[in-house]
């Protein structure tokens, strides 16, 4: 018996999936798919449309109806818009078995994880932004020019158009905070999931077309980075909001650049310090330096992949975070028992090994792990490096895996400078029992979250993005919103 036919999503994954254009689910104009691999066991377990260019102006071309004044969207009060946004969540809710399964079969996540954080994370990410969508509001503003009374405010209207491109690390909360935000405010969106990971995105098409979305509000569109950049070269797009690697992010500003100038919201790479000072709770600081690196197998952009320890309390944490990384239970994600599953695809697998590799050539030596996980699927065993010198490749570059650099540090007046060393300033975190230590270093780390006593804190209403070289913009939160918006001043004479 096939390991699929045991799967609550089973019928979901035995069908070519297509693409969801203007409500309708459509072949691509080329007719070409690709098929979608379940990283633990590299095994195909879907076949999936890939857009085109002509898909892209499909597409663009609904949202864009669906954006027009006078369309069922356009006229839909913000109220009813939440509640559509509500019903969502409650059909997210009511299939997060199934959500659960299929993320776990194409990003290679543990099952158990996906129940209990991107799942449930993603519904409230929807019900959080359901309840914005009638609290986007704008003000009244006195003015000062002479000679006659006048009477000024401002309102918020949407973006409009926006393509979104996710990645695959947390392909549905990826997809909910980025949908969110753009629903709430009363814009249209085609959605881009990542090619390694397209299926949740595409089960939730068939929920948004169950809860009532009009037509053309969400496009989904699976397919390569050529996709995306057809969709960030495109004239009749607004904003383009895109999380995945630096490189990337960079050809997404020169599309936007050299077409309409488009709006750009980035969510890029990480290479966050996590550091324990002498005076913290150090058996929790090393559970968290443990959950920082090894959540996700380390491919989230804000892992805390630079583990900054006080020389005086140095071996006995790096001892806690060893024994933990040992104590790992690695196999499929579908595995109830599994804490640790493959990394998303061979690309990835390949490229963390090459920083391993690296690592050691240049002199790092491996306190844990070190080497990839078996001979099937892409497992790689959690990591902690220790000897690491800052100029070294796994200190400059974000390894997007199960890998921790541990370092000692001496000067606790300096941390601050040296975790800041860097072009990245997605997340921070501090261990202290020291309150003022606390909050002094929360202002000096220059990142975007910082976590005290603490790791991998996420709520629907608390901003996350980055400093520096790590973003633009914010997602979740009413900040997000913002970027989502524009803002017009109305000036009348009285
Ligand atoms: P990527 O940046 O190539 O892929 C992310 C998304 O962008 C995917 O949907 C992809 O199809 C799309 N894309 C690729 N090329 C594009 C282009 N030219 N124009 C528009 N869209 C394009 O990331 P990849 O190659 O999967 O991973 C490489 C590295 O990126 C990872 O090792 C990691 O360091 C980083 N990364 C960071 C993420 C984050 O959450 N910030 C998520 C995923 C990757
Ligand atoms: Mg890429």
């Amino acid at each position: 018996m096939s390991l699929t036919a045991t799967l609550k999503s089973e019928k979901f994954l035995l069908a070519t999936r297509q693409l969801l254009i203007d409500n309708q689910w459509v072949s691509p104009a080329s007719g070409k798919t690709f098929e979608v691999l379940n990283p633990a066991s590299e095994e195909v377990v879907a076949k999936v449309s890939q857009a085109g260019a002509e898909d892209v102006d499909l597409a663009v071309q609904a949202a864009r109806r669906a954006f027009a004044d006078g369309s069922d969207w356009r006229c839909m009060s913000a109220s009813d818009r939440g509640k559509l946004m509500w019903k969502l969540a409650d059909l997210i809710e009511q299939n997060l078995e199934e959500f659960a399964e299929l993320e776990s079969l194409d990003n290679g996540k543990p099952i158990s994880v996906a129940r209990v954080a991107d799942v449930p994370l993603a519904v409230d990410l929807f019900r959080y932004m359901a309840g914005w969508a009638t609290k986007i509001e704008g003000n009244t503003i006195p003015i000062s020019v002479p000679g006659a009374e006048y009477f000024s405010y401002t309102l918020r209207e949407p973006v409009g158009v926006v393509a979104q491109i996710i990645p695959w690390n947390f392909p549905l909360l990826m997809a909910a905070w980025k949908l969110g935000p753009a629903l709430a405010t009363g814009c249209t969106v085609i959605l881009k999931p990542a090619e390694q990971t397209p299926l949740s995105a595409l089960r939730l098409g068939e929920l948004i077309l169950e809860a009532g979305f009009p037509k053309g509000v969400v496009n989904i569109l699976t397919g390569f980075g050529e996709t995306g950049a057809a969709l960030a070269a495109h004239s009749d797009v607004d904003k383009v909001a895109f999380t995945g690697s630096t490189e990337v992010g960079r050809l997404i500003v020169k599309a936007a650049g050299e077409s309409n100038l488009k709006k750009v919201t980035l969510e890029l790479g990480g290479k966050s310090p996590n550091i324990v000072f002498a005076d913290a709770d150090l058996k929790a600081a090393a559970a968290g330096a443990a959950n920082a690196i090894f959540f996700n197998h380390g491919q989230c952009c804000c892992a805390g992949s630079r583990l900054y320890i006080h020389k005086s309390v140095f071996d006995q944490v790096l001892e806690g975070v060893v024994e933990r990384a040992g104590r790992i239970r690695m196999g499929p994600g579908l595995d109830p028992k599994t804490q640790m599953g493959p990394l998303v695809s061979r690309e990835q697998l390949d490229r963390v090994c090459g920083f391993l590799d690296s690592g050691k050539s240049e002199g790092a030596r491996a306190a844990a792990g070190g080497a990839r996980h078996g001979d099937k699927g892409y497992f790689v065993q959690p990591t902690v490096l220790v000897d690491t010198k800052p100029t070294m490749k796994v200190i400059q570059e974000e390894i997007f895996g199960p890998v921790v650099a541990a370092m000692p540090f001496d000067d606790p007046e300096d941390i601050a400078r040296v975790a800041n060393d860097h072009v990245y300033g997605l997340a921070a975190a501090v261990w202290t029992r020291d309150v003022s230590k606390a909050h002094k270093m929360a202002r000096a780390l220059r990142a975007g979250n910082v976590w005290v006593n603490c790791y991998n804190i996420f709520d629907a209403a608390l901003p996350f993005g980055g400093y520096k070289q790590s973003g633009w913009g914010r997602e979740m939160g009413h900040q997000a919103l913002e970027l989502y918006t524009e803002t017009k001043a109305v000036t009348l004479q009285l």
